[in-house]
């Protein structure tokens, strides 16, 4: 089947994957309001459609980090993805790298730094979380340093554990290890059996080398949890940043204050993120923030953005409301479910498919323009009339 967008490919990922997995990605904190508000609100924003502008050749390129991107978007942080596909990370990041783009390894990953950087040689970011125990951390960072990773992005948003309905049920991330419910509903995708067994014994690849935290996926999973450090402060950010000699990326921020805090402690980047609504349920959405946080620090650091991407449509909007760049989380985890790195090779094509019609029919030739020309090309949607 092909996946012409991100609703194929959840429809995929839905009859694919061990429905613990299909709903660790699909989930999110308590209701999911902000979760589904990530996507909708894009909604309040139109695009202006111009005519005759004559552009045979469109651009679709941006530049964050010093770099110049051939998209737009790239490959965010996405824990335990090697269970969605074998060796799914190295997957994704191969997509990724063909098109051009950055992929973002988990600290949650199955697969190691190391071993990722062996299968692909295209620009990888690391995402590290901040460990109770801070020789784990910076065991993490040297090691993403030696893979020579482009940047090093720190996720902020998770000292605080979030509540997924979803998983408790399934329990996910509280077994540590294979009960006899979880067992039955893995053997109800006998496919995705037979894929992942034939990988080996499934780990949290930057774990190996650490046996006290166990020695399967599940109970890795169980006890990092639990080392997600809820004490994290600035001073640990200002640690970081004078520790990690390259690109410091900070993610989860959603608030133009913390904004502030970002660019004085001398992060390059931020991503304005809610974590996909899987920490804070009824937080703001993230496009609705993203105004007021360009307005505070887009002069000083690479502004960016996820939670809801989905469309090409939602990447457009959000370069013209500021962001320098944005992350896909769920819509390439699905394709990744639905069919490895075939899957999300055809949504990051969608996606790119969906920027060039959109800035085309925009009358613009380029999608570096769209936060110049934002009073042309953006409208508010009009108000429900009574
Ligand atoms: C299944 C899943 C696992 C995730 N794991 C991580 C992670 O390990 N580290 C991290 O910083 N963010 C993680 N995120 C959050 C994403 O990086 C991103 O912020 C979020 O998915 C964006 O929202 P979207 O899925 O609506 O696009 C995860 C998201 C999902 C859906």
């Amino acid at each position: 089947m092909v996946i012409a967008s991100w609703e194929d490919a959840r429809r995929l990922a839905r009859r694919r994957l061990p429905k613990i997995f299909f709903d660790y990605i699909d989930g999110a904190a308590f209701s999911e309001q902000t979760a589904r508000a990530n996507v909708d609100d894009y909604d309040h924003w139109l695009l202006n459609q111009r005519v005759l502008a004559g552009h045979a050749q469109r651009d679709s390129s941006t530049a964050y980090l010093g770099k110049t991107r051939p998209l737009p978007f790239m490959l965010g942080p996405v824990g335990f993805s090697g269970l969605f596909a074998p060796q799914g990370e190295i997957q994704a990041a191969r997509a990724a790298h063909a098109a051009g783009i950055p992929f973002c390894l988990s600290n949650f990953g199955i697969t190691s730094l190391e071993d990722l950087r062996k299968a692909t040689d295209g620009p990888i970011w690391f995402q590290l979380y901040v460990m109770r125990d801070r020789s784990l951390s910076e065991l993490f960072m040297a090691r993403a340093e030696a893979a020579g990773v482009e940047a090093l992005c720190v996720t902020v948003d998770t000292s605080v554990g979030g509540v997924r309905d979803r998983d408790i049920r399934n329990g996910f991330r509280s077994a540590s290890r294979l009960t006899p419910r979880i067992a039955l509903g893995l053997l109800a995708r006998p496919m995705w059996c037979l894929r992942i067994a034939a990988g080996g014994p499934l780990r949290i690849g930057n774990l190996r080398d650490q046996p006290q935290y166990g020695r399967r996926v599940l109970e890795q999973a169980s006890k990092l949890t639990g080392e997600l450090d809820p004490s994290t402060n600035w001073e640990d950010m200002k640690r970081i940043r004078q520790r990690w000699k390259g690109r410091l990326v900070i993610k989860g921020i959603l608030a133009a204050e913390d904004a502030l805090r970002c660019a004085e402690l001398g992060a390059d980047a931020i991503v304005v993120s809610n974590h996909g609504g899987r920490q804070l349920d009824c937080s703001p959405s993230t496009v609705s923030v993203l105004p007021e946080i360009v307005a505070a620090v887009g002069e000083r650091l690479d502004v960016l953005i996820d939670g809801g991407v989905r469309r090409g449509s939602h990447v457009v909007k959000a370069l013209a409301l500021g962001a320098r760049g944005v992350l896909l989380g769920r819509a390439y985890a699905y394709a990744l479910g639905a069919a490895g790195e075939k899957g999300v090779t055809q949504l990051i094509e969608a996606i790119a498919t969906e920027i060039d019609v959109c800035i085309g029919h925009m009358g613009l030739a380029r999608a570096d323009e769209l936060y110049r020309r934002r009073s042309e090309v953006l409208r508010r949607h009009a108000a429900p009339g009574p």
